[in-house]
């Protein structure tokens, strides 16, 4: 499909990235994915709505300014207690909703935390442009936390950020223009812009440093980590990972092969494949590694 309408082939983009498929969302809000995939998090766990303390909607495609993502899914879910709101870090955000899911708990502010990722990035993608259009799919995951009184869950979590570089992943909202004047310029850019090779070596340089850091802060070692589970952008940037810590393909999950790169969703989506695939057993250690829009970057270290 998709070398009917750019000059691009499929061996240029299976070779460059790694990706042969990307789910597209026709007809489908944002929400409606959200909502979705919380449902099957919530059936999952057999954790019920009325426990949840907060709901973190993560997107870089929201279907409206206001009401938020998460307050569309609190509502659907009648989550009455939940406090509700979007966190805007791109293909960051499940690592960063995971760091103040983690804040939550240690301030004694919540137990039950609900994280939703969902993406309709083909709104924002420019089908003439070869160098975008390849990369991204549409999809959402979502997963629960709960506090517990052991030792295990979240150990240790790092966020990073470098705005200074933003506009090599860029999405305009709305156009800046004088709101009094009549003859409004209501023409916007709705679609994605990207420097590819700024934000691969972005990748190649914060991924180790975020990677590097909770294992150095929770004084564990690679060789004990069971998982890592990278947000799935390019293969060609998993591949860093594996030769930077002479991991073997098998201790780094990957599924962009099917999915493209679905930003913050992609992560919680490896989980769900993993977990249904029996790949998940307690007491292992996983890295959930993340990078992206904004510029944004961050790890977290887990015991399952
Ligand atoms: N099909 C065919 N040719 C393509 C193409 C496509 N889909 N996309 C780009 N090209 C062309 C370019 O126009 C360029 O042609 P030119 O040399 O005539 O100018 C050539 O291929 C090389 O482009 P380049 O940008 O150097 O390729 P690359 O090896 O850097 O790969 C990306 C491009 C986008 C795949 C790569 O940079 C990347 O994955 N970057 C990270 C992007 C990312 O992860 N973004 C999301 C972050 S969350």
């Amino acid at each position: 499909m998709l070398t009917k309408m750019v000059d691009t082939s499929d061996e240029w983009i299976v070779q460059r990235t790694g990706i042969r498929e990307r789910r597209i969302a026709v007809n489908q809000t944002t929400a409606e994915l959200a909502i979705t995939a919380a449902k099957h998090a919530l059936a999952d766990t057999g954790i019920t709505a009325q426990e949840i303390d907060i709901i973190i909607a993560c997107t870089a495609t929201p279907d409206s300014y206001t009401p938020s993502i998460a307050c569309r899914v609190q509502a659907e879910l009648q989550a009455q207690r939940a406090v509700a709101f979007d966190l805007s870090a791109a293909c960051s955000g499940f690592v960063y909703a995971t760091d103040v899911v983690d804040s939550y708990f240690r301030a004694g502010k919540a137990k039950t935390a609900l994280v939703v990722c969902a993406e309709t990035l083909s709104r924002i993608v420019d089908y003439t442009d070869r160098t975008v259009c390849c990369l991204f799919g549409d999809g959402a995951g979502a997963a629960v936390y709960q506090w517990s009184e052991t030792k295990d869950g979240i150990l240790q979590t790092f966020m990073g950020a470098d705005g200074s570089r933003g506009d090599a992943l860029l999405a305009t909202a709305l156009p800046v223009e004088d709101p009094l004047e009549q003859s409004r310029n209501t023409e916007v850019d709705r679609f994605l812009h990207m420097n590819g090779k700024e934000v691969f070596r972005f990748a190649a340089r914060t991924v180790p440093e975020a990677i590097d850091c909770v294992l150095k802060q929770a004084g564990v070692t690679i060789d004990e980590i069971d998982w890592i589970v990278p947000h799935q952008a390019n293969l060609r940037i998993i591949d860093v990972i594996c030769r930077r810590y002479g991991l073997a393909p098998e201790q780094v999950y990957v599924n962009l092969e099917r999915y493209g790169n679905t930003s913050s969703a992609s992560i919680p989506l490896c989980l769900d494949e993993m977990r249904r695939n029996g790949l998940l057993l307690a007491g292992q250690l996983i890295i959930f590694v993340g990078f992206g829009g904004g510029l944004t970057y961050g790890a977290v270290l887990i015991r399952i």
